[in-house]
């Protein structure tokens, strides 16, 4: 009986002296301390790998969770990384908000039963293709506010977020038994205010100290008391590793960001080569790297309006996990092999300094001796064979001659039998999904128009138009501007003018006629821009009163917020028809009207209670191609497995719509928008290689969490502020992966 316990014991510790010597499984509930020295992250003294990826908790949802972790823990990842979102968790100042997607306990609950670490960054500024970088629009209206810099009201309010959520984490802390080993303040801060980084770095080490953990800053300027990260594609080729080393030699080697970038509207699918990456990964923990994480690992999807300035509805498609939750192959395996690998021989890594030595490559003629091949070896287990070269070589390694593909590693045990080639995947199927069709159109559509004005919102009226985040408070992305206008002239080839910001939308209207619209879907900053529309106003009549209406539509707001960058939205100068500016500030009916939201939104029409507050028309037809339209229909998905949709997730397949807002059961699925994605001569950026699907819409399929899907009586509404040619196109698909011999 006694004997039993002993041997249990004897075999763990065996176990974990050549292995992964910690997993938060071996943590888990009991305090536990977390530090570092110059090689790693300790936890309780051991040295610890921390093997990571980004799940941003928002952008999945609860019921989602676990499904993520669990594909997570099975790829080999042992911490899970996310920023925490202040304008989720504080859209009204003062009403805190942890419900639903912002559940953060819950997520962080579902990490610590799926036995992973969490690395928590806080920001509160974290940029993340989220709208204003995670920033509440009303700290635009704090007087004399300058954000991420030495300023009282920016760092009071900053510090009250930052202690109000470490005050609901605490139990999740590791002094607590729970799973956060690591925290963050700001994000990439580039900025020269050194008072305001000296200041992040005090709150460190003053009202943060209590937290017990490390608390880093990553890729920009860092504070004593915290470690500088890196966000790269490749740490090693880029000089961070170098200047780490010499900069900071007492702090561990972090990797917070390997990236693997977003899509845009407009522009076609960014890929990064699987090749690269697992070359970027390899080299990382090669050269001393201690802790790595993939940005994003699962990107997920920007439901509702959470995207930043010019952001797809999926976010970072190309990684790990696609962002329907199917994994992305190769890249899921190839790189899953090489995680559990670093784990299995983390020990035996971590217990020594990385050194590079130089390796011989055949020039042709003879072994010469340059800088871009060398290894990185850690007796008794694991050499790394890298070379930087952009086209094939042969190295001498241990009296052999060994052929490397350009920009790749070659992993190896001391018996020289080759583990892992990074280059090399040609075993692993990419094509493991498919798409079936599960519920095809036409659905029994109903219809009813915004433009019906059932009844009148209440409006703020001002000679001049408002600025739109200053009224809406970021509560909607819509805001109708009305006006009374007499047209000095009416001529066919008029043109309306308006100053706008980008990513931002504008409808016009003339005594209800649709005229047309703009548009914008830039995600970079800018300055005001200049809307034009050309319009044919001969059918109107000079000197005669007209109602003209414009309904502004944000895309979400930019997420690069600098120290005095205040975003705006909607109409932020004038408007004019032609050479007449359309500013009155002596007559009152002449004077702007601003109405916040829509009347189907008020009346949440896309909810099973607000539904029968209009009275909805079957004749869908007539309102094909019709502006400012709703459409509602039920489905049903009984022939479904419902267990089985976070594996084989359901999505809509939104072709046959234009632009809008989706609901299912009342969740907004995000921003739809069937616009073309264009291949540009160069890769969008950074880490990508290629685009696939040319000139196909962006994003065509909407992932709908299976939180949200029922067996039966689904309610399906649709918000097309264009129009929509070809609603009976409509319909549902389930993304199947296919079993894998
Ligand atoms: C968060 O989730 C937990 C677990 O499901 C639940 O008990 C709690 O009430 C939720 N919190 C909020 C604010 O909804
Ligand atoms: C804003 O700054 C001005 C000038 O420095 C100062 O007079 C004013 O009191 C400040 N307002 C607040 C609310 O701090
Ligand atoms: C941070 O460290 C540097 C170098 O040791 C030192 O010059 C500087 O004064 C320190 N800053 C603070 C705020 O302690
Ligand atoms: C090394 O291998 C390459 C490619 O097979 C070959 O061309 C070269 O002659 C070899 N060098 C030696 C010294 O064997
Ligand atoms: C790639 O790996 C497969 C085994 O997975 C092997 O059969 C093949 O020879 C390798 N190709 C190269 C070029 O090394
Ligand atoms: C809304 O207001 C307009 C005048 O501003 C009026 O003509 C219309 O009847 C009102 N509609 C409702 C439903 O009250
Ligand atoms: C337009 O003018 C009429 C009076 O001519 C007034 O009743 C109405 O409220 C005005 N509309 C707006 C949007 O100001
Ligand atoms: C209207 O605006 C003009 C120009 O900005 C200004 O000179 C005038 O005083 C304003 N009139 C009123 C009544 O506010």
């Amino acid at each position: 009986m006694h004997l039993l316990p002993i041997l249990y014991i004897c075999f763990h510790i065996l176990i974990y002296a050549t292995a992964n010597p910690i997993t938060f499984e071996d943590v888990r509930g009991t305090p536990y301390k977390v530090d570092y020295d110059h090689r790693a992250i300790r936890i309780n003294g051991v040295r610890t790998m921390l093997i990571s990826g980004a799940i941003h908790y928002p952008r999945s949802t609860p019921m989602m969770w676990p499904y993520i972790m669990k594909m997570a823990k099975n790829q080999g990842l042992n911490t899970v990384q996310t920023y925490v979102f202040w304008n989720l968790h504080e859209q009204k100042q003062g009403v805190l908000d942890f419900t639903g997607r912002a559940n953060l306990s819950r997520f962080l609950q579902e990490a610590t039963n799926a036995g992973l670490f969490v690395n928590l960054r806080i920001g509160p500024y974290v940029s993340a293709e989220w709208t204003y970088g995670g920033l509440p629009v009303w700290l635009n209206q704090i007087s004399n506010i300058s954000f991420r810099s030495n300023n009282e009201p920016w760092k009071r309010l900053m510090k009250k977020f930052i202690l109000t959520i470490i005050d609901y984490v605490t139990p999740y802390l590791a002094k607590n038994g729970g799973p956060i080993i690591l925290a963050q303040i700001e994000n990439e801060y580039n900025g020269n205010d050194q008072g305001y980084v000296d200041w992040c770095g005090s709150l460190v080490s003053n009202e943060l100290s209590s937290t017990e953990i490390p608390w880093i800053m990553c890729n920009g300027h860092a504070a004593n008391s915290t470690i500088e990260t890196c966000n790269s594609c490749n740490c090693l080729d880029d000089g961070w590793i170098d200047n780490h080393r010499k900069y900071s030699p007492d702090k561990p080697m972090l990797f917070t960001e390997n990236e693997g970038w977003f899509q845009q509207w407009g522009e076609a699918i960014g890929i990064r080569k699987t090749s690269d990456i697992a070359y970027s990964v390899a080299s990382w923990f090669a050269a001393g790297g201690a802790y790595h994480a993939y940005y994003m690992w699962h990107g997920g999807n920007n439901y509702g309006r959470i995207a930043a300035s010019g952001i797809t509805t999926l976010y970072a498609d190309d990684v790990c996990l696609h962002a329907d939750g199917t994994p992305n192959e190769p890249k899921y395996t190839h790189l899953s092999r090489l995680q559990h690998l670093i784990a299995d021989r983390a020990q035996v890594i971590l217990s020594q300094d990385s050194t590079r030595i130089s390796l011989p490559w055949w020039d042709g003629k003879q072994w010469a001796y340059g800088t871009q091949q060398f290894v990185y070896s850690y007796p008794p287990s694991i050499d790394f064979i890298i070379s930087q070269a952009t086209v094939p070589v042969n190295v001498l390694f241990r009296n052999q001659n060994i052929s490397i593909d350009d920009q790749s590693i070659l992993i190896y045990d001391d018996n020289m039998n080759l583990l892992w080639n990074s280059a090399n995947y040609s075993d692993i199927d990419s094509d493991n999904t498919e798409i079936f069709p599960v519920v095809v159109g036409p659905l029994n559509w109903q219809t009813w128009s915004e433009s019906s004005k059932i009844l009148n919102l209440s409006v703020i009226t001002f000679p001049s138009p408002l600025e739109q985040l200053s009224i809406t408070n970021d509560d909607t992305i819509y805001l109708w501007y009305r006006r009374n206008v007499t047209l000095k002239q009416a001529s066919a080839n008029s043109i309306i003018r308006v100053q706008t910001r980008i990513s931002n939308a504008l409808l016009f209207f003339l005594n209800g006629q649709y005229l047309g619209e703009f548009d914008d879907h830039n995600h970079q900053v800018g300055n005001s821009i200049e809307a034009y529309l050309a319009v044919d106003l001969s059918h109107y009549k000079p000197n005669q009163q007209y109602l003209f209406e414009i309904l502004s539509i944000s895309f979400g707001i930019f997420s690069g917020v600098e120290t005095d960058f205040f975003e705006q939205k909607g109409i932020v100068g004038n408007v004019w028809f032609d050479k007449q500016l359309l500013f009155d500030n002596e007559t009152e009916t002449n004077f702007w009207q601003h109405q916040k939201g829509l009347i189907g939104e008020y009346l949440q029409i896309y909810t099973e209670q607000g539904s029968s507050k209009v009275s909805w028309d079957t004749q869908w037809t007539k309102n094909i191609d019709k502006p400012i339209t709703w459409f509602q229909a039920r489905f049903d998905l009984d022939h479904l497995i419902r267990e089985d949709t976070n594996v084989n997730p359901i999505l809509l397949d939104a072709q046959g719509l234009n632009r809008g807002h989706a609901f299912i059961n009342g969740n907004d699925l995000g921003l739809y928008w069937l616009i073309q994605g264009f291949c540009e001569n160069n890769p969008p950026c950074c880490c990508q290689h290629a685009q696939i699907n040319c000139l196909k819409p962006t994003q065509r399929y909407y992932h709908i969490p299976s939180d949200w899907l029922m067996a039966k009586n689904n309610l399906i509404t649709v918000f097309d502020d264009l129009g929509a040619p070809s609603p009976g196109s409509v319909g549902f698909v389930q993304r199947v992966v296919t079993i894998k011999k």
